[in-house]
C-alpha cells in the first residue's frame, strides 16, 4: 500500500491505495481559515500537522492489515503558502496563503527592481499577488523583527512533511510557484534573490518529486501508528499532483480541475514555450517536464461562500439538484465569480464579482445555474489564451467539485467546446501522491506505467452543438462584466 496526502486549503485527505491503483480507504479532516481583514488569509501551520496525524491515526486503526505493509508516503500541498521557521525550527508566524492579496505593493516592486522581463525569463511567471516572494517581502517590510529571525522559508507539504520526518527539503514542481526559481534551469534564482534583497540561505535544498527524503520519525510513528520504517517521498505542488492522478503526462493532455480553485492546465515537454507571461509555467512533478496553467481563485469558492450565505444547512448535492431544469444561461442571470480577485486572465486583486439580470421571477436554482456558468466561463478564459498561442485543446479530463455533478460536466463540454472526460477517482491530487509514492516505492518504471494501472477514464461528455452556440453568445456578454465593474469597489 501507498498513502497520498493532499493537504488542500479547507482539509487534509489521506488515500490509502493498493498496487492496482484502488482506494482502499480515504479520511478527511478540516481546518479553518483566518481571514483578519478583506484580502488576508492565513492558516496555522500546527492544524495541519494535527488535523494530519488525525486522519493517519484513524486510518491506522481501520487498516486491517500489517502497517510494514504501507511502504510509503507522499504529498499534494496547496501552493505558494509561506511558512517562516527560524533557527531552531519554530514557525514565526502563521502561513500566509495563496489566495492572500495583501501584496499588490510588492508585486510592483518586484516589477520595478528586477524588470517584468527578466522575471519572466528567469521565473516564467509575472509578480501575483498569491505567489511567495512578494509575501516574504510584505513580511520583511510589515514585521521586521520576525523577518530577521527567519532561518529558511517552506511551503505547506514541505512543512508538514518535515515535521513526518525531521528534514527540510522543497521540490521543483512547489519551488516554482515562489517566483524566486530559475524554472528552466532547476534552480534557486541567486540574481532574483539578490535583486529583492532576500538571503539566499533561505531557501531550502531542493530535490524531484518522487525522490525519498527519509522514513518516518520515532514520535511521529508513535502517534500514528504507522511504521517507522514507511518511506517519505517529497511529492509535488497540488496542480502538479493533480495533473499526474489524471495522466496528464504527455503532449496534449490538459486538465480542469476544481478546488478551492479552479485552473485549467496543459502539459509542456517544452521549457521555452512562450506565453508571454498571461499563463503561469512551472515544473511538473514528472521529472523535467513542465504544464502551463491558468487559474480562476474562487471557483469552488463561489459555490461554497454561496451555500454558506444562502443555503447553509443544505449539503452540495441539494444545492445543486435540479440546475438541469433551468435553461442556458439562466433566464439571462450572469454571474462574475471575482469574490477574491482574479487571476487569469486579469491580474486583478480589486476586482470582485457580480449577479447581473435578476428578474422577479428568478429562483435560487437560477442563482445557482449562473454560478456553475460563471466560474466555467472563467475557466474558458484560459483554455481560450490556450487556444490562441497554438495549443490543440480537444479533450480535457476534470477532477473535482466540477467532476461531481453531471450536468457541471456537460457544462464545461458545452463551454469549452472540447470532451469531457470523467475519471474513476475525482481526487487526482491525491492519487498523483499516491502514484509518487508507488513509483518512488519502486512498484513502476515510471509515472505512466503508474498512471495506465491507476486511472481509469469511466465516461466522457461531448459538447452538444446548439448548447456551444448559446453559450458562446452567453460567454461575449460575460466578457464585458469586467470592463465595465472595474470601478465598482
Ligand atoms: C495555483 C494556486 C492554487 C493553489 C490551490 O497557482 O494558487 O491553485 O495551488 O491550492
Amino acid at each position: 500500500y501507498v498513502i497520498g496526502i493532499d493537504l488542500g486549503t479547507s482539509a487534509v485527505k489521506v488515500l490509502l491505495m493498493n498496487q492496482n491503483g484502488e482506494v482502499c480507504m480515504e479520511i478527511s479532516k478540516s481546518y479553518p481559515l483566518i481571514q483578519e481583514k478583506s484580502g488576508y488569509s492565513e492558516q496555522n501551520p500546527s492544524h495541519w500537522v494535527e488535523k494530519t496525524k488525525e486522519a493517519l491515526s484513524e486510518l491506522v486503526k481501520k487498516f486491517d492489515d500489517n502497517v510494514d505493509n504501507i511502504e510509503g508516503i507522499s504529498f499534494s500541498g496547496q501552493m505558494h503558502g509561506l511558512v517562516l521557521l527560524d533557527e531552531n525550527c519554530e514557525v514565526l508566524r502563521p502561513a500566509i496563503l495563496w489566495n492572500d492579496t495583501r501584496t499588490t505593493k510588492q508585486c510592483e516592486e518586484i516589477y520595478e527592481i528586477v524588470g517584468k522581463e527578466k522575471l519572466l525569463s528567469i521565473t516564467r511567471n509575472p509578480a501575483l499577488e498569491g505567489f511567495t516572494l512578494p509575501k516574504l517581502l510584505w513580511v520583511k517590510e510589515h514585521e521586521s523583527d520576525i523577518f530577521k529571525k527567519a532561518s529558511v522559508f517552506m511551503l505547506p507539504k514541505d512543512y508538514l512533511r518535515f515535521q513526518m520526518t525531521g528534514n527540510i527539503h522543497s521540490e521543483y514542481s512547489d519551488a516554482a510557484g515562489t517566483l524566486l526559481l530559475n524554472v528552466s534551469e532547476k534552480k534557486w534564482s541567486k540574481e532574483i534573490c539578490e535583486l529583492t534583497g532576500i538571503d539566499y540561505s533561505l531557501c531550502p535544498p531542493l530535490i524531484e518529486s518522487h525522490d525519498c527524503v527519509g522514513t518516518i520519525k520515532t514520535s511521529f510513528a508513535m502517534e500514528t501508528g504507522l511504521s517507522k520504517e514507511t518511506k517519505v517521498f517529497a511529492g509535488g505542488a497540488d496542480n502538479a499532483c493533480g495533473a499526474i492522478g489524471s495522466g496528464i503526462l504527455s503532449e496534449g493532455k490538459t486538465l480542469c480541475s476544481i478546488g478551492t480553485s479552479g485552473v485549467i492546465l496543459s502539459y509542456e515537454e517544452n521549457k521555452d514555450r512562450d506565453f508571454q507571461g498571461k499563463v503561469h509555467y512551472f515544473n511538473h512533478g514528472k521529472e523535467n517536464a513542465f504544464y502551463t496553467m491558468g487559474v480562476t481563485l474562487a471557483a469552488g469558492y463561489s459555490l461554497s461562500w454561496f451555500k454558506d450565505v444562502f443555503a447553509e444547512n443544505e449539503t452540495f448535492e441539494d444545492l445543486l439538484a435540479g440546475v438541469d431544469e433551468i435553461p442556458i444561461g439562466a433566464n439571462g442571470l450572469i454571474f462574475t465569480p471575482y469574490l477574491v480577485g482574479e487571476r487569469t486572465p486579469h491580474a486583478d486583486s480589486v476586482i470582485r464579482g457580480s449577479f447581473i439580470g435578476m428578474d422577479g421571477a428568478h429562483t435560487r436554482k437560477h442563482f445557482v445555474r449562473s454560478v456553475l456558468e460563471g466560474i466555467t466561463f472563467s475557466l474558458y478564459e484560459t483554455i481560450h489564451i490556450f487556444r490562441e498561442n497554438g495549443k490543440t485543446i480537444e479533450k480535457i479530463v476534470s477532477i473535482g467539485g466540477g467532476a461531481k455533478n453531471e450536468e457541471w460536466l456537460q457544462m464545461q463540454a458545452d463551454i469549452f467546446n472540447a470532451n469531457i472526460v470523467k475519471l474513476s477517482s475525482e481526487q487526482g491530487p491525491g492519487v498523483g501522491a499516491a502514484m509518487l509514492a508507488a513509483v518512488g516505492s519502486g512498484w513502476f518504471e515510471s509515472l505512466q506505467e503508474c498512471a495506465d494501472v491507476f486511472i481509469e477514464e469511466v465516461k466522457t461528455y461531448e459538447p452538444i452543438k446548439e448548447n456551444a452556440e448559446k453559450y458562446k453568445k452567453l460567454f461575449a456578454i460575460y466578457k464585458q462584466v469586467y470592463e465595465q465593474t472595474t470601478e465598482l469597489n
